[in-house]
């Protein structure tokens, strides 16, 4: 696989994003309508979330044909027309692939409840359940109809999961990819793909919910190859990118290294655990600073070393904004969000912006827990008021750790609803699209920063191609990493906190030249005095 690393990947949440049928939604001819904008920032592919058919119980990741486009987003036509005026544009889309799970709405879990023998070996039916739970919390299974079987949902109980032992699942499976390919889209994003594999026998398990049963089971690697070899495999650019619930580097190793034919890239979820109390998504914590910078150490030096390839990112529609997770924002929101975005876009592997990003976009200042759209958040306020936490604690909670909070629509302009829709937006914008917004922002430094580092990564080689090596480790308050490639090598230091910090540099960078820092008048001495969120990349 060959695809093209100087890429830079920007998601599009489509339901957010620019509604252009007054709707409150947005759609496909709204994205058609930003692709300028897209242009001017400098990106490569655009990764859409779903927009296919589907009940959206959970926003189109509940699947209910593969092969259309929900109305609510636009027709087929749009799609088509999508696809080529952004190839004028020299971009292109990568695709969400939901293929753990459909919606219960599917036709093949309809067929399946009205005794469909061929269906309901499409489904993952036992009449022993196991104790596993939902990642949206409750038991992950359901009764199946008025039948003695139950079947399982890893997620919502309108999103049943698919039995891949059955080949007959593997090829429709098959055919969904290549439906798409025959319409020229090469790129896929594919959803918890890590779970696809699950055993014949399958076990209860106490700890962490179960997950150890059928997360990265090894079959999953032979799926992929199997996907890999039937469909996207044959293009030879094609960049694809597998979301990794909880897994491993080894893993991780397999799933993405050249040698494997799976995938090109992973998504792992570890850096954005860290202030996670006790491994606990539902809790208030700050982030552990000497945490994050192991993991990514970790992952950085092991991918580097065999060969994988990460998908960096900060930010996903999955995820509260890294700014205000990580970021004293009060004080230093253009420090904080260059430096974030430089921490990630020249180390290696692919980087992801997800939409508003590149304006510093923040997590709304929701006040009622109607405000919230999102199944999870509100199935996890239930579940910590059952706890017994006041009301108040659990809405704190819910504000700083919600889905929603990166799902608010796009800001592009200080007009009502931030211009993004001229009806009642299917959720609430954000308060702050008087000052943060694309119209405002768009000379701003945040903007100009981003537009540099997918710049520099198109330039230069070490950025896109070079290896990765930890940095001082032991430092309580820089992350640092080398890049190397062809004799030459790039130092990147980044200060996580809002006081500076001293750092004693390696002579061999004393001489060399500045590439890049998100401060006007940075310099390189070998004592250096990091200003607060200051990063600076050296290269020699
Ligand atoms: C992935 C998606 C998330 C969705 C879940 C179930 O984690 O990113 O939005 O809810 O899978 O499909």
């Amino acid at each position: 696989m060959t695809f093209d690393k100087k890429k830079v990947v920007y998601q599009i949440y489509p339901k957010s994003f620019k509604d252009t049928t007054g709707n409150g939604i947005g759609d496909l001819n709204g994205i058609i309508e930003k692709l300028p904008y897209l242009k001017e920032l400098g990106v490569d592919v655009l990764w859409l979330n779903p927009f296919y058919p589907s009940p959206q119980r959970d926003n189109g990741y509940d699947v209910a044909d593969y092969k259309a486009i929900n109305p609510l987003f636009g027709t087929m036509e749009d799609f088509d027309r999508l696809v080529s005026i952004a190839k004028k544009y020299h971009m292109e889309l990568m695709l969400d692939m939901v293929l753990n799970h459909c919606s219960t709405d599917h036709e093949w879990f309809q067929k399946a409840l009205q005794g469909d023998k061929k269906y309901q070996d499409y489904f993952i039916l036992r009449k022993e359940t196991t104790d596993w739970q939902s990642k949206f919390g409750g038991l992950a299974w359901s009764k199946f109809g008025n039948t003695d079987y139950y079947y399982l949902h890893l997620f919502d109980k309108t999103q049943a999961d698919l039995n891949w032992r059955n080949p007959e699942v593997r090829l429709e499976m098959q055919k969904v990819v290549n439906f798409w390919r025959e319409k020229g889209i090469k790129h896929f994003r594919f959803d918890v793909i890590n779970l696809i594999g699950k055993d014949q026998v399958l076990k209860s398990n106490p700890v962490l919910d179960g997950k150890m049963e059928y997360t990265d089971k090894p079959i999953t690697h032979k799926y992929l190859k199997e996907l890999n070899l039937a469909t996207f495999g044959q293009d030879s650019d094609s960049m694809t990118v597998g979301e990794m619930s909880s897994t491993t580097i080894e893993n991780c190793i397999k799933y993405s290294s050249p040698n494997s034919n799976e995938l090109a890239m992973v998504f792992n979820f570890h850096h954005l655990k860290v202030d996670y109390e006790n491994g606990q998504k539902w809790t208030l914590t700050k982030f552990d600073f000497k945490e994050l910078q192991k993991l990514y150490h970790d992952w950085g030096n092991a991918m580097s070393h065999a060969d994988g390839w990460n998908a960096l990112f900060w930010n996903n529609h999955d995820q509260p904004r890294a700014l205000n997770r990580f970021i004293n924002i009060k004080d230093f929101h253009e420090e904080g969000a260059t430096m974030l975005a430089a921490s990630i876009h020249l180390s290696r592997g692919t980087p992801y912006i997800y939409m508003g990003e590149e304006i510093g976009m923040l997590d709304p200042n929701f006040d009622d827990i109607s405000d919230y759209v999102d199944v999870e958040s509100h199935n996890a306020f239930e579940n910590l008021l059952s706890k017994e936490y006041n009301k108040d604690l659990a809405f704190k909670i819910i504000k700083a750790k919600s889905r929603d909070n990166s799902r608010t629509p796009m800001q592009w302009d200080e007009s009502e609803n931030a211009g993004f829709t001229t009806a009642t937006p299917w959720l609430k914008v954000a308060e702050t699209y008087p000052t943060i917004n694309v119209e405002r922002c768009k000379n701003n430094k945040i903007f100009k920063f981003y537009q540099q580092l997918i710049k520099l990564r198109k330039d230069l080689d070490i950025i896109s191609h070079g290896s990765y090596k930890s940095k001082f480790e032991n430092s309580d308050t820089v992350y640092a990493f080398e890049r190397e490639y062809q004799g030459q090598k790039l130092l990147v230091l980044n200060n996580f906190f809002d006081k500076e910090t001293n750092i004693e540099i390696d002579s061999e960078f004393t001489d060399g030249k500045l590439l890049l820092s998100n401060y006007e008048d940075s310099k390189i001495t070998k004592q250096l005095s990091l200003r607060p969120y200051e990063s600076i990349a050296i290269i020699i």
